[in-house]
């Protein structure tokens, strides 16, 4: 018996199933039953039981890495083939890395309930408190140089927005150049970090955060004024939802891993312009008069496009063309 059967067997009915009738379909005792139950009540499944009535489902968690395991069966070839869970840990990137040193599968995935010392690009803190969002990070290898390894932002990005638009109405676009935006707020973001030698990358982890039952409570500081989650979105969306509801992480997370698979075998068949020409499609900065700030120099002028690299190519009022490699974009209009 798999462990999941019981539960995909009390999802099928909405009253209580008998432990006999969980046994008997399952072809296991009894006994084996009440362990099996007891084993996801710690997992964070609510279920009732009765010695008279049986067992009813009353709750699952919105994080199940057993749900994400099986929606991935069959459907990827590399990401997710491996999945390690983690509580807590101080960041699912640094885990990941020192994983990747020490070897593991390609598409392995470090997926934890929160962060201590989530990080963000250029240096910044991520806000990553327990059971609100996703903080995932996953090994890849792919043989190309470092110079190329933008192209990896890039794929996730467009991965990560695909697989939100897919799982909600939510109108995602991506903000130059790994920024997860509703409107001008921020959704998520990616982190991307590489081992490589001069011209190979050895591995590479992408990072990646999701805001998804976070509430305005939750976010410290200014952080409300600038960052959104989708059940903000969801409750700014629909009349009827006034409180907003709590929405699946595993859902999210399976449409992601599943597009980051499809994405990731596009680019090692096809190459990178097709992910170019996805986020380009994407993207709520290309054709806006932007303000970019690298380091202590700001720059203004058009975004005008991005090159194969992910270089965003900014239109200066000379009529020059700056390519920028990192810095943080402002959208002025
Ligand atoms: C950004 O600044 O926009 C990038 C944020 C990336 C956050 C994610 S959460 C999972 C992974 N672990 C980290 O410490 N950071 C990334």
């Amino acid at each position: 018996m798999k462990n999941e059967e019981i539960i995909g067997l009390l999802k099928e009915k909405t009253g209580f199933v008998s432990g006999a009738e969980i046994a008997d379909t399952l072809g296991v005792t009894r006994t084996a039953v009440w362990k099996r139950i007891n084993l996801f009540r710690k997992k964070g499944y609510t279920i009732d039981g009765s010695p008279a009535k049986g067992y009813r489902l009353i709750e699952s968690p919105d994080l199940s890495i057993e749900e994400i395991r099986n929606s991935l069966s069959g459907h990827v070839s590399v990401m997710g083939k491996k999945i390690i869970f983690l509580e807590t840990v101080g960041s699912t990137n640094t885990s990941a890395m020192e994983l990747a040193g020490k070897w593991c599968e390609e598409g392995t995935v470090v997926i934890a309930d929160a962060q201590t010392g989530g990080k963000g690009r250029l240096g910044r803190k991520w806000l990553s408190p327990p059971g609100k969002n996703i903080y995932m990070s996953i090994v890849l290898r792919p043989e190309i140089s470092p110079r190329d390894a933008t192209v990896l932002t890039l794929m996730s990005a467009v991965s990560c927005a695909t697989a939100i638009k897919k799982c909600s109405s939510i109108p995602v676009t991506i903000k130059w150049p790994n920024d997860l935006m509703v409107s001008d707020m921020k959704l998520g973001g990616i982190l991307t970090e590489i081992k490589a030698d001069m011209d190979r990358i050895s591995h590479a982890v992408v990072g990646i955060g999701i805001n998804i039952n976070l509430d305005l409570t939750d976010m410290p500081g200014e952080i409300g004024s600038f960052a959104t989650s989708i059940k903000i979105e969801q409750k700014r969306g629909s009349a009827e939802a006034q409180n907003g509801y709590d929405f699946s992480r595993t859902l999210v997370a399976v449409e992601i891993l599943k597009e980051m698979d499809r994405w990731y075998s596009i680019l090692l068949t096809t190459g990178k312009k097709p992910i170019a020409d996805e986020w380009m499609l994407l993207s709520s900065t290309i054709g806006r008069a932007v303000k970019v700030t690298v380091g202590d120099a700001v720059f203004t002028g058009i975004a005008g496009s991005i090159d194969e690299e992910g270089m965003l190519m900014l239109e200066l009022p000379d009529n020059s063309v700056k390519k920028i490699s990192s810095g943080d974009v402002t959208i002025l209009r």
